[in-house]
């Protein structure tokens, strides 16, 4: 039978419900967004009832499982709702603002015996998955990164409330120390100089940095991050040093569709792939619908979106507090 699954809020979530409806084995049951046109216009195009409020769908619909692309600060209570209705939850990144609220929805969901995963797409972005299996093979584990990933404005008020989406180096930079702690494990420490270097209209908010992070396997990595650039310009670019191979990601800002890579001592054998048309909505979907019909944990549990989460906040003390922060 298929599964029975909800979005709730309709911004990205618009990219999830299109994914979800044309899935195989799925069930795209409802939709919800306060802007109720907009959840009438997604819920007539995907087939799917559609309500006003996330807090209704979620009392009225059967669900396998739901996943809630609402602003962070709402991810907590929508997963205490889903959770304690017996509802698996995927949650769009960053987990949530706070370390205390990912505490909080990892414990409802480990109350419930329901899975939680968090949308932290670029884990099934296939260059990064080739550099993660090449680093438990030939390659050997990553020693150095350096990584440019600055995106361009976002006007949305949540996303620079820092009980919100925290700014540019939470809600955004999260993707990349997602992605770096998924190939280089666990950080350390942390030390980031930056600030309020462009948007004064969000004085409040660190909106840019450079950061450099130390793993507790020895690696170290450079990352410049933030909104310090411009959509259509914005790249991200992405070099791995291994023990035995040096390998490079990158393409526009969030689409790092090529990769090069050599081995070292090689360089006349220099290998290039494109990996065009991948869709990370799709394949992390697809994952987690797998995830509940198989009951095992997804790729990214709760506990891996709270650690990138807890990097994000110990970037922004260190650029606040001058110091190096230790996690
Ligand atoms: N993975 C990615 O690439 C990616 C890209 C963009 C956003 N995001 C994440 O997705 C989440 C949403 O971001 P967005 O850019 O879509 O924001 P958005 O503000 O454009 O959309 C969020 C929607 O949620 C709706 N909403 C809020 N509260 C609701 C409620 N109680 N019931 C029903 N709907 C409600 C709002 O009306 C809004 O339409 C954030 O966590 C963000 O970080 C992820």
């Amino acid at each position: 039978m298929a599964l029975r699954a909800a979005v709730i809020g309709l911004g990205i979530g618009r990219l999830h419900a299109d994914r979800l409806a044309a899935m195989e084995g799925v069930e795209l049951a409802a939709v919800a967004d306060l802007d109720a046109a907009l959840a009438e216009q997604v819920g007539t195009a995907c087939g799917a009832a559609a309500y006003a409020d996330g807090g209704g769908l979620l009392a009225r619909e059967e669900l396998d499982f739901v996943s809630i692309c609402t602003n962070p600060a709402t991810h907590l209570s929508f997963t205490r709702r889903a959770a304690a209705g017996g509802v698996h939850v995927i949650c769009e990144k960053p987990m949530a603002p706070t370390l205390e609220d990912c505490d909080g929805m990892i414990e409802a969901c480990r109350q419930a015996g329901v899975l939680l995963m968090v949308a932290q797409k670029k884990r099934f972005e296939p260059a990064y998955r080739f550099i993660r299996e090449q680093s438990a093979a030939d390659f050997g584990p990553v020693r150095w990164a350096a990584a440019t990933y600055a995106l361009g404005r976002v006007a949305k008020p949540w996303f620079w409330a820092e009980e919100d989406g925290g700014g540019p180096l939470h809600e955004n930079a999260v993707h990349m120390m997602d992605i770096l702690r998924f190939l280089m494990g666990d950080v350390e420490r942390v030390y980031a100089e930056g600030g309020n270097l462009f948007n004064p209209d969000y004085p409040a908010q660190v909106d840019a940095a450079a950061i450099t992070l130390r793993f507790a396997g020895g690696g170290v990595a450079a990352v410049g991050a933030g909104q310090a650039s411009e959509w259509g310009f914005a790249t991200e670019h992405v070099c791995f040093s291994h023990d035995n191979a040096v390998a490079e990601v990158d393409g526009p800002f969030d689409a790092p569709s090529r990769l090069r890579y050599v081995l070292k001592g090689r360089e006349e054998a220099t290998v290039e792939r494109e990996f065009a048309d991948f869709d990370p909505f799709r394949a992390e979907l697809e994952h987690f619908a797998d995830c509940v019909r198989e009951q095992r944990q997804p790729l990214v549990p709760g506990e891996e979106g709270r650690a990138s989460v807890a990097v994000c906040l110990a970037v922004k003390e260190s650029v606040r507090t001058g110091r190096v922060v230790r996690l």
